[in-house]
């Protein structure tokens, strides 16, 4: 992709994204997170391309994948007032169909355009199916680290903000709860991702969070996670105690171990 096309594509997304602005602050809100999200993806997108040394033209089409994959988001949101994909609609499917719609990628090498409608698709799935292309695998892999080392970005501001000024949708309506799910801690501990429908406490939304980071692809995403001090904040959100310390304890010694062999 050319430094032209990935221009008119960032022109597009602009106009679409001012195009779903919302009256209400508290709707807007919601918008405006993930409008910032899909900046900061990008941004990640584009430091994990420079350092598994892609060409030029590779590196845009991370960055066009970044900027599209959460594209429907924003008519989600319009339709549905969530980002709960379980009680509305699968997102990911949502943007696909979108940019088909508006006819954005019509003008790239067919190539491209199916290297960016099938990352879009793979963004946000539980794991990567089997059986695809090598080049494929490089960008749907490529997408998920970048957008996952946002979201933790995005759930610590969260907590960090007064609930007054939290953009409600962050968190999928869970309840703010002491407790946390037995379930979710072992997934956490035995190096598992947890699934989102097991979720039952914002503390479960956190272990998740902390579980995700078992599905990072690159050593670069790892060294950003580190960098950003992404375990010790989200721990010091979690409840005090010696089996979640414990749990974190496993995650950071994880990330140590990964980081080591490079
Ligand atoms: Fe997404």
């Amino acid at each position: 992709m050319n430094a032209d096309a990935l221009q008119s594509l960032k022109t597009w997304f602009q106009n679409y994204v001012q195009s779903c602005s919302l009256p209400v602050q508290e709707d807007q809100r919601n918008i405006t997170i993930k409008h910032e999200h899909t900046h900061q993806v990008c941004l990640n997108a584009v430091r994990l391309a420079e350092d598994l040394r892609l060409d030029q033209q590779e590196t845009r089409l991370a960055e066009a994948i970044a900027l599209f994959h959460d594209v429907g988001r924003f008519s989600q949101y319009l339709q549905y007032k969530t980002f709960d994909d379980s009680i509305s609609v699968n997102h990911a499917l949502l943007g696909t169909k979108l940019l088909a719609e508006h006819n954005v990628l019509q003008d790239l090498p067919k190539h491209d355009r199916d290297i960016i409608l099938r990352s879009v698709t793979l963004h946000n799935i539980f794991s990567i199916p089997r059986g695809l292309d090598e080049k494929s695998l490089l960008f749907a892999r490529l997408i998920r680290d970048a957008d996952k080392l946002d979201i933790l970005r995005v759930v610590i501001e969260y907590f960090e903000q007064d609930e007054g000024d939290r953009a409600k949708a962050v968190a999928l309506g869970l309840p703010d709860l002491p407790g946390y799910s037995q379930t979710v801690l072992a997934c956490l501990v035995r190096g598992e991702l947890a699934r989102k429908e097991a979720l039952t406490t914002l503390n479960d939304f956190k272990l998740l969070q902390l579980a995700w980071l078992y599905d990072l692809n690159f050593t670069c995403s790892l060294r950003m996670v580190e960098e950003r001090g992404y375990i010790r904040t989200l721990a010091d959100m979690l409840p005090r105690n010696e089996e979640i310390a414990g749990a974190v304890e496993i995650v950071s010694s994880y990330v140590g171990g990964r980081l080591k062999i490079g």
